[in-house]
């Protein structure tokens, strides 16, 4: 069986958990990566054991054996390399977001529909199995009508006012941190489950560290040593830290997100409380193999993830056998199964996997997320 190629732009956290997901699947190969940091993109070249590497990512898109291009590079790079890769005739799997203008966006999504070509957003939190049953749930009838929703996305890395990192500059990361960063996951989560749409958010943001101490060199220099005063430069923070919004939905429901980048011991959790004139819904990443349903006559139910009790909807999802837990590297790599099957044969009439019209919605709905807490009212989608 021949493999359909694969190159990853961006070798930092990301972009290796793409190649290892995209390594168990059994029809793709990964043939080549790049890096604007040379040393970086030779290093990783060797540490995965890929042959070809790039410091240009321009010289990347020549290679004609590649079918399509993993962009995981800091966001203002998102548009333009995607756009480079359609242009380039390759299909194209984006991280969010997909842009840091709504304008960049737009052109993308247009350039690939006249394409033809494969496009999809790294929405990977879609694809733990659990979400898609609630999701399932909600299209059988199961939840009823929707009523509220309670989303958090809750993180601590950049809790100490010397954690750095790109997403604090608004030139690479957009005029939005928490809310682009990770609200981008949990709005598309809770517009997925549900099927309804946000029509209008009141947002409020809250920078708790005014001013971080930004490392003066690049911080892998310093490994093992403790930093002093001088190693550092005093930057001002105009992006937040934290986030909440209140939701209205297309149905009339009502829901609230917080988004926190700052919140100790919270490492990463997102979780969803989903009501609706049936049933509730409980679900968090950090336990993402057990859902939790409510009900107001009769026993609520603890769902663990088990291919043979779950919608075949969400069986599709699962590749281990129930209390062999599955995580965040299996998100990936069941949503590259869906693209590079759309890539091996033909776009599906309604694709599962999140499209780039999708990644240009959930960015609307992060801007007007923003324009809200500036002007401190409610702003409509
Ligand atoms: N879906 C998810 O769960 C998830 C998780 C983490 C990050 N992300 C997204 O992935 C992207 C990357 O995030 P990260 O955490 O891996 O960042 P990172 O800083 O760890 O890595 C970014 C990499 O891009 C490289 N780079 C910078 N400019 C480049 C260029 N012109 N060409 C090629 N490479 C270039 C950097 O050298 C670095 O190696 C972000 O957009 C982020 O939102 C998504």
């Amino acid at each position: 069986m021949s493999k359909t190629k694969a190159a990853i732009a961006g070798l930092g956290f990301i972009g290796p958990a793409h190649i290892e997901a995209l390594r168990r699947l059994t029809d793709v190969e990964v043939v080549g990566i790049s890096d604007f940091n040379a040393e970086i993109a030779q290093t990783k070249a060797a540490q995965l054991g890929i042959e070809k590497y790039y410091d240009n990512f321009e010289a990347m898109l020549k290679d004609d054996s590649i079918a399509c291009v993993h962009i995981c590079t800091p966001n203002y790079l998102h548009a333009q390399q995607a756009k480079a890769a359609l242009l380039a005739g390759k299909h194209v799997v984006c991280e969010k977001p997909l842009a840091t203008s709504l304008k960049d966006a737009e052109e993308i999504v247009e350039l690939a529909e006249k394409s033809g070509l494969i496009n999809a957003v790294h929405f990977n939190l879609r694809y733990y199995p659990l979400v898609r049953q609630m999701k399932t749930m909600r299209e059988k009838g199961e939840l009823g009508d929707l009523y509220s929703v309670i989303g958090s996305y809750l993180q601590d890395w950049l809790f100490y006012q010397t954690d750095y990192n790109w997403r604090l500059e608004p030139a690479q990361s957009g005029d939005s941190r928490a809310i682009a960063d990770i609200g981008s996951h949990l709005l598309d989560m809770i517009e997925y489950i549900t099927g309804r749409k946000i029509v209008a958010v009141m947002a409020d943001f809250n920078t708790v560290h005014k001013n971080r101490l930004k490392p003066l060199k690049p911080i892998e220099t310093y490994s093992g040593k403790m930093l002093q005063a001088e190693d550092y430069a005093e930057v001002p923070i105009n992006t937040e830290d934290f986030a909440s919004v209140l939701l209205r939905f297309d149905n009339g429901a009502t829901g609230c997100a917080t988004v926190s980048q700052v919140s100790a011991g919270r490492k990463n959790r997102a979780t969803l409380e989903i009501s609706g004139s049936k049933e509730t819904y409980n679900w968090c990443s950090e336990t993402p193999n057990e859902m939790w349903i409510g009900r107001r006559d009769g026993y609520n139910q603890s769902l663990m993830r088990d291919p043979s009790l779950v919608h075949a909807e969400a069986r599709s999802l699962i590749s281990f056998p129930g209390g062999h837990n599955e995580g965040f590297p299996d998100t990936s790599k069941q949503l590259f199964k869906e693209v590079y099957a759309a890539i091996r044969h033909g776009k599906p009439a309604t694709p599962t996997y999140p499209t780039f019209a999708e990644g240009y919605h959930e960015l609307i709905v992060c801007e007007r997320i923003v324009e809200s807490a500036r002007a401190q009212k409610w702003v409509t989608i």
